[in-house]
């Protein structure tokens, strides 16, 4: 490929592909995300390309392997183009059916579509499955279409036009102003103004003019996989903005901090940054405008401070990850000192967009304080788990009632955890709250990156907040005393408390602390380490009151204070519990009541799960 050296040039590139491409003919589309794969979705591809070859049909068939559908329940995904026909769990066994029945004489295979649970119904197009229904997919929709391979499949559906408007028709605070309009706030966490800090480091001093631009790809939290998949599925237009806000900042250096567990998202990256060089997208005098620009790829440990500002940069410069006091700002001196301006990944794949279709345009979308659209890693005890982007605004109900289709096994809904390890619960009665940066911080929780974690009337809250203590003690850098020393104590007051130790004064003494923590840390960490406790004592005070004072876990999940007995009236005597106790704790005859010895009992649970007659019960 001949570097593009103008707009003209990509422009005639674009019509070029267009040309070659018919909408018409059939395409058969894999999706081959982290999530696919890790079902099987690379044999189903070899499967569909070996068929097809077969069959002499690989000359009028197109194939394409794509990044995350999103719909995490039903992959590995197979859609047939143009109808957008959609099998759920595809096998390569099922292949040459799919060949021969669908793309051969377009008859549908009932018995590889989705059924709508609600309904029973089955459905053929991927775009009616409802998870997709209340999305607004900006972001995410594309991926679709995108082999994340081939750069010409971004430049079809209109790739790297915001760019070719950035650099020559807009001065950068052309583009500043743009990206102030929009409102568009930090997608990693804190919902920062992304135009001031643009604005910061482009006005910001630099002694040799140098100035960097980073990407954020850390994500630590666990459970989102936000990021992973935008990096996966669209290198492309992470990598547009990146251009564009180096062009606005006057930067020409810039990184992607991404994760080795990662290793698809830097592969795709890769070839992604590679061809963009070769198409003279990157690297020096970007066609033909005389702004150079590259960026390169720094791989983290996977350590989840990393993400902060500050240990980012000190990690990316080879040292120790740790935070830095922020007296300075990093848009001042940043990275080996100089200026810098870091963004998450969802923040910078808003930026083409806001570009090309205008600031006026973006501000229709969300709330008044929080424009756009929100990626999710909609997780846990929801029916349909899955990558979601909604406008903002949109209702937690709507969130686990619409798009999750509610709680698994016809459960209760308790609460829902966003923002990460040190975000917040939000409780059943605020179900009806607006999802947007305010709101959720009014609320006591925080947007965080986008993760979500829905939970129902088996979780216990206690339990909950110890879990992300105690992932936060682990992930703590230990610099500062407060969050060192203070994470470990609340960590062994909660762990008294589940254990059946606590003590009356123990609630007011984890706010106390908590509040310490928060006020007195250095970095964003500790800062926001007590939301988990501090919202579910604020919401569920009564559950810590019945492990204190009544040493009563409600939801029957602190081991050391629950007793398993079998109900002598629903006990069929059906033995399978006491086929499977790993412990030989259940006795009784065929037919006959069961018995539990509570001396060899070690509350694993499973006689619960395996009983079909509800006979186990937990008190
Ligand atoms: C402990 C900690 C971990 C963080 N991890 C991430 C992360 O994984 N990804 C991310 O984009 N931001 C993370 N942040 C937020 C970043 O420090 C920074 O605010 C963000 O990357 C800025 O980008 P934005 O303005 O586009 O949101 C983390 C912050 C803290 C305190
Ligand atoms: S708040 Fe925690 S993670 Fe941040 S610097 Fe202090 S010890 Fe390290
Ligand atoms: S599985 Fe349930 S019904 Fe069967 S013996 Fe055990 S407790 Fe009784
Ligand atoms: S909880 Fe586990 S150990 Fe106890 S009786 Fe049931 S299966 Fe056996
Ligand atoms: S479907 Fe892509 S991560 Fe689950």
């Amino acid at each position: 490929m001949k570097k593009l050296g103008s707009a003209v040039e990509l422009e005639q590139l674009r019509k070029k592909i267009a040309s070659q491409r018919d909408p018409k003919r059939t395409c058969i589309v894999t999706s081959v995300g982290t999530c696919g794969l890790a079902r099987g979705a690379a044999g189903v591809a070899q499967a569909i390309s070996a068929e097809l070859k077969k069959d002499g049909l690989n000359g009028s068939v197109d194939l394409r392997t794509t990044g995350c559908h999103g719909f995490c329940e039903i992959e590995p995904v197979v859609v047939i183009y143009p109808k957008r026909i959609v099998y759920q769990h595809v096998t390569p066994a099922d292949v040459p059916e799919i060949i021969s029945e669908t793309v051969s004489k377009g008859k549908i295979i009932t018995r590889l579509l989705y059924t709508n649970p609600a309904t029973g119904r089955k459905i053929v197009r991927e775009q009616t499955i409802p998870f997709y229904g209340k999305q607004y997919r900006l972001l995410t929709d594309s991926i679709r279409f995108i082999d994340p391979h081939n750069i010409e499949d971004y430049i079809a559906l209109g790739g790297y036009s915001a760019l070719c408007k950035v650099l020559f028709d807009m001065h950068p605070e052309e583009v500043l102003d743009e990206i102030s309009r929009s409102g568009l706030r930090g997608r990693g966490g804190a919902g920062f103004p992304t135009f001031r800090k643009w604005e910061s480091a482009r006005n910001a001093p630099s002694y040799d003019g140098i100035r960097y631009v980073i990407c954020n790809a850390d994500e630590g939290d666990p459970g989102a996989y936000m990021d992973r998949s935008l990096l996966e599925g669209n290198p492309h237009s992470v990598i547009e903005g990146m251009i564009i806000g180096a062009y606005t900042m006057g930067s020409h250096h810039g990184y992607v901090y991404v994760r080795n567990e990662y290793p698809l998202a830097v592969e795709n990256l890769r070839i992604a940054l590679d061809q963009a060089r070769q198409y003279g997208l990157l690297g020096r005098n970007i066609l033909g405008s005389n702004f150079d620009f590259d960026i390169k790829i720094s791989r983290g440990g996977g350590a989840f401070i990393c993400g902060e500002s500050t240990a980012l940069m000190a990690s990316l410069e080879g040292r120790i990850g740790e935070p830095r006091p922020k007296h300075i700002h990093t848009a001042l001196k940043g990275l080996y000192g100089r200026p810098t301006n870091l963004n998450n990944v969802e923040t910078w794949a808003n930026v083409p967009l806001i570009i090309n279709r205008g600031a006026k345009w973006y501000t229709t979308i969300g709330t008044e304080g929080s424009k756009g659209t929100k990626i999710f890693s909609l997780v846990g005890k929801i029916n349909n788990t899955g990558l979601v982007e909604v406008p903002m605004g949109i209702t937690l109900r709507e969130m686990v009632y619409d798009i999750g289709g509610g709680i698994r096994g016809g459960k209760k809904f308790k609460a829902v955890q966003t923002g990460g390890p040190s975000g917040g619960c939000i409780p059943e009665s605020l179900i009806d709250l607006p999802i947007d940066f305010d709101r959720l911080a009014e609320s006591g929780s925080m947007m965080g990156s986008g993760g979500m974690i829905v939970m129902d009337e088996g979780t216990c809250m206690v339990d909950m907040a110890r879990y992300f203590v105690k992932f936060l003690t682990e992930e703590s850098c230990g610099k500062c005393v407060p969050c060192r020393e203070g994470l470990d104590r609340m960590l062994d007051i909660l762990t008294d408390i589940t254990e059946g130790r606590g003590k009356k004064e123990d609630i007011e003494l984890l706010e106390e602390l908590g509040d310490v923590i928060k006020e007195a840390s250095l970095c964003g960490l500790g800062g926001t380490a007590p939301n988990p406790v501090l919202s579910t004592i604020r919401y569920f005070r009564d559950e810590y009151e019945a492990h204190i004072t009544d040493r009563r876990c409600p939801a029957g999940v602190c081991k050391a204070l629950i007793t398993f007995t079998v109900d002598a009236v629903n006990c069929t005597g059906c033995r399978v519990c006491a086929r499977e106790c790993p412990q030989g704790a259940i006795s009784g005859e065929k037919k006959e009541i069961h018995f539990i010895d509570q001396g060899k009992c070690i509350k694993c649970g499973l006689c619960r799960d395996l009983c079909k007659f509800d006979a186990v019960l937990v008190s």
